[in-house]
């Protein structure tokens, strides 16, 4: 049902759009369900404070027993993910500095950054998809032994620092860390290794150890004099930003000068004060602090309302280039959605309390059954966990679904969460994004017939169907090409449904209720995926286990 728009109004956002010529160009209509949108918030972040987006690559001892790594580091996966560091930098220039370690990272955005208006959610899935799709993009150029076998999930959390000492105090506590976790990972190693250790025996021997314990251990029985270690494993990596002036020549041909950027990589100590004083030079003076537990209250936790439907929406950034650069086929490309799909559905696998999915064009939504406690419900661990392995899984696959087209740079996908009260809106939520499949795919599918069978010019398509409603572009394209809008496949017309089938009644948990771990039993669960009609009642009266029934809080439990 599409509302009707004044003529005035259109012949407004009639005249806006010709100034433009896009690929797929912008139908005018809006659906009744739009109101959904003011349940989305912005996340807007403080102004003046360091921005640190961090993140956590998970299963990583997995991913060194599957590819079958050096403990207690791999030099080629360390490469990889500084290459990895390298490309996130390289394409948000607002990144001042990135510590590094293990897998480990903090990208640092200039205190005064107005990048996406300073939007937390979209700055943190925005680097942390593209880290993810860097990571598996260069996968078979640093690690040759072995093919990537599945891609990476990255938990992310933004910290906001209001000033140049906390900034500081926080890259101190991080390389700390860093120090800590490396020295006990090279006696655990060395003592498996260089001792013919079981994992159990070293992790025993290594109770309580301390600094010094394991200095000593490491020197006396594994010959290892841990100050001679490398000190990218020892300090991390800092990946500097620093602006550099570079003669060019301008077009006319004069030599000029221009401020550019270039990125250092280092392995510096950064509790010493020739760092903060000679590297990377702050506003406000800073000294070593010995107290940094007061930072944890700095991080950005948002913890979602219990018992609401939680939405993930991700959305590809700048699609409209990247479709352009890797030939999509207009208005629709197969290759592109199925390649969405197949991401999707990991994520399906890989989260089972994502009850339902729904995708079209270059965006994917997320329903996160309202009583799940996925990531303890910490909206900023979903996010990134989500986006993080969509983006990985999108690059995983390209070659299998592009073949011929190279994949020339690495996509990256922004997404938020969005919390529905009950099901009526998540229902609302549903069909304002599967009317804007409907709304725009009539359009771009008329716009490019007029094109690709009409020869009409750009522009002059978008003059023809200016002001037009739903009724008037099927006539043109019935009367004009003899094509009848609903022959056009249904992954078009109604974009892609992914839900959980019904988890097995033998379990004795009634319909639509988790069980008590809240995960999905494996062995019962399944995935169906095809293009229903999910503004109809019909599609949930069918399968009343998605929505189940809204139920009052049980036990105090549920508060958790
Ligand atoms: P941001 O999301 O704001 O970063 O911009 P965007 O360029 O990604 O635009 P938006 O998400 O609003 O729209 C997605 C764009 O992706 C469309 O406008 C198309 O240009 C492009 N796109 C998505 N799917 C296809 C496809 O199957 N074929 C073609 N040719 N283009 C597509
Ligand atoms: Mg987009």
């Amino acid at each position: 049902m599409i509302p009707v728009l004044s003529r005035t109004v259109l012949q407004r956002s009639c005249l806006a759009t010709l100034r433009k010529i896009h690929t797929n160009v912008y139908p005018m209509a809006h659906s009744k369900f739009e109101y959904v949108k003011s349940f989305e918030e912005e996340g807007q972040l403080d102004p003046q404070h360091w921005i640190i987006i961090r993140l956590r690559l998970k299963n990583v001892e997995e991913l060194y027993d599957l590819h079958e790594l050096e403990q207690p580091n791999d030099c080629s996966l360390t490469s990889l993910l500084q290459a990895a560091v390298d490309v996130v930098m390289q394409d948000f220039k607002e990144i001042v500095l990135c510590y590094s370690f293990s897998q480990e990272f903090n990208f640092v955005f200039a205190k005064n950054t107005t990048l996406y208006r300073r939007r937390g959610p979209k700055l943190l899935t925005n680097v942390c998809s593209l880290l993810s799709s860097a990571f598996v993009h260069k996968w078979p150029y640093y690690i040759q032994s072995s093919a990537l076998i599945f891609p990476p999930v990255i938990d992310g959390a933004v910290h906001l620092l209001p000033d140049d000492q906390s900034l500081r105090d926080y890259m101190t506590k991080q390389q700390n860390v860093c120090h800590h976790q490396n020295l006990y990972k090279t006696a655990f190693w060395g003592l498996v290794t260089k001792r013919g250790m079981l994992p159990g025996e070293a992790t025993e021997t290594l109770k309580g150890a301390n600094e010094g314990t394991l200095n000593e251990l490491l020197f006396t029985r594994c010959n290892t004099n841990y100050n001679k270690e490398e000190d990218v494993f020892k300090k991390g990596s800092i990946a500097l930003r620093k602006k550099v002036q570079k003669t060019v020549t301008a077009q006319n041909g004069s030599i000029i000068q221009r401020s550019q950027s270039t990125v250092t990589v280092m392995h510096a100590d950064l509790t010493k004060d020739s760092f903060w004083s000679d590297v990377l030079v702050l506003d406000q003076p800073t000294e070593l602090n010995a107290k940094l537990n007061y930072l944890k209250h700095f991080e950005k936790k948002e913890t979602l309302l219990p018992h609401t439907w939680m939405v993930v929406r991700i959305d590809g950034k700048a699609f409209h280039n990247f479709s352009e650069k890797h030939y999509f086929k207009k208005p629709n490309d197969l290759r592109s959605i199925e390649l969405m799909n197949k991401a999707a559905f990991s994520v399906m696998k890989e989260f089972p309390d994502i009850i339902f999915s729904y995708g079209q064009s270059d965006e994917y939504s997320f329903v996160i059954h309202r009583y799940s406690k996925m990531c303890d419900r910490q909206g900023g661990r979903i996010i990134s966990s989500i986006v993080s392995l969509f983006a990985g899984v999108y690059v995983y696959h390209w070659q299998s679904m592009f073949e011929d087209v190279k994949l020339h740079y690495c996509p990256a996908f922004d997404a938020r969460v969005v919390l529905y009260p009950n099901n009526s809106c998540l229902r609302d939520y549903i069909s304002w994004r599967q009317a804007d499949c409907h709304i725009n795919n009539m359009y771009n599918t008329c716009f490019w017939t007029l094109v690709q069978q009409g020869q009409c010019s750009r522009q002059n398509a978008e003059e023809i169907l200016c002001g037009t409603f739903s009724k008037d572009k099927r006539s043109i394209l019935i009367n004009r090409f003899n094509q009848n809008y609903d022959d056009e496949d249904a992954i078009f017309r109604k974009g892609t449904v992914m839900y959980q089938k019904m988890v097995s009644e033998e379990s004795g948990r009634s319909r639509g209720e988790l069980p008590e771990n809240n995960q999905a039993e494996e062995g019962c669960r399944g995935i169906v995926v095809g293009h229903f009609d999910v503004i109809k009642d019909e599609f949930w009266r069918e399968r009343p286990w998605l929505l189940g029934e809204e139920r009052n809080a049980t036990t105090l439990d549920d508060f958790d």
